[in-house]
């Protein structure tokens, strides 16, 4: 093996341990919030839909947490994800939990199926695809992938959220963004630096280093992400462009129509008629 494969090889390791670390923190972290979200997307699918929603895929599925909870209620889900490392902690977790989920490594502005979905999700993903044509294209394929009555559900962070978190403009103008989360056998530190926003078109690129401490060690992993600040009218444009024409937007995973107009995400369902 040559120096350059070497290398190769420690950042893909890096990379694995770097998600399943992470897929571990989430497993502890974001169980009551996972179980939140996956009620209102059981709640979307009997409101939205005009048939009985069954065959669901997720087309950003991260290490599986919706994707295998809405399997676990009964559903036939497909979930893909562009990271492999995360396409194999999502089947390791499916083979643990015993459940039974196809699940693949795909892009989401590429999927190829028509018509064939009564749910797609594509959930904390949009602001990360690496550009407005790309978040169209998924749009559009999402739109082509549905049965008719089925429904799209995606969300984007709100840049006008006035509290605490990494993409709210507040955090973008302060240049940096801390957080620590502690669960059983680990410690998880994030430092987010600010490397460049642009204001015009609403994009910032932030710098991250996590700290991963565990007891076989302290793991640091540096990232780089870029962020698309949607706004609300944008998303809501770019939806109506993709072919969907009842779309309606609910704040903060929030079944209740509520009056807090800076709410933290804002999560849209979009049905195929
Ligand atoms: C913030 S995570 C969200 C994962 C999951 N939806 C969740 O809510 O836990 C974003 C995920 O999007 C994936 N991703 C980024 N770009 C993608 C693309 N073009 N196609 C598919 N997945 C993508 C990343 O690999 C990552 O797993």
């Amino acid at each position: 093996m040559n120096h350059l494969s070497d290398a190769r090889e420690t950042v893909l390791k890096a990379s694995r341990s770097y998600y399943s670390h992470l897929g571990y923190c989430e497993e502890r972290t974001r169980t009551e919030t996972t179980k939140h979200e996956l009620d209102f997307l059981e709640f979307v699918f009997r409101t939205h839909a005009t048939h009985k929603v069954r065959d669901v895929l997720d087309v950003a599925c991260g290490s599986g947490r919706h994707i295998l909870g809405l399997a676990h209620r009964g559903y036939k889900c497909t979930g893909q994800d562009y990271t492999l490392d995360q396409v194999q902690i999502a089947k390791a977790r499916a083979k643990r939990e015993g459940v039974s989920v196809k699940l693949l490594q795909g892009d989401a502005t590429k999927l190829k199926y028509e018509s064939k979905f009564d749910a797609v999700l594509a959930l904390y993903v949009l602001f990360l695809l690496p550009d407005d044509d790309c978040v169209l294209a998924c749009m559009r394929q999402v739109y082509r992938a549905l049965k008719s009555g089925g429904i799209m559900v995606c969300n984007i962070a709100n840049p006008f959220y006035e509290g605490e978190n990494w993409f709210s403009l507040k955090s973008i103008q302060h240049g940096h963004y801390f957080n620590e989360i502690r669960v059983p056998g680990m410690r998880y530190i994030s430092f987010d630096r600010v490397q460049d926003f642009d204001p015009l078109h609403g994009v910032a690129w932030w710098q991250e280093t996590h700290v991963i401490e565990v007891p076989d060690g302290v793991h640091i992993f540096l990232e780089h992400e870029r962020l698309r600040l949607f706004t609300y009218w944008e998303v809501l444009h770019y939806l109506q462009v993709a072919g969907f024409k009842k779309i309606k937007c609910y704040l903060d995973w929030k079944i209740k129509p509520s009056r807090k107009p800076k709410a933290e995400w804002l999560v849209f369902v979009s049905r195929k008629d």
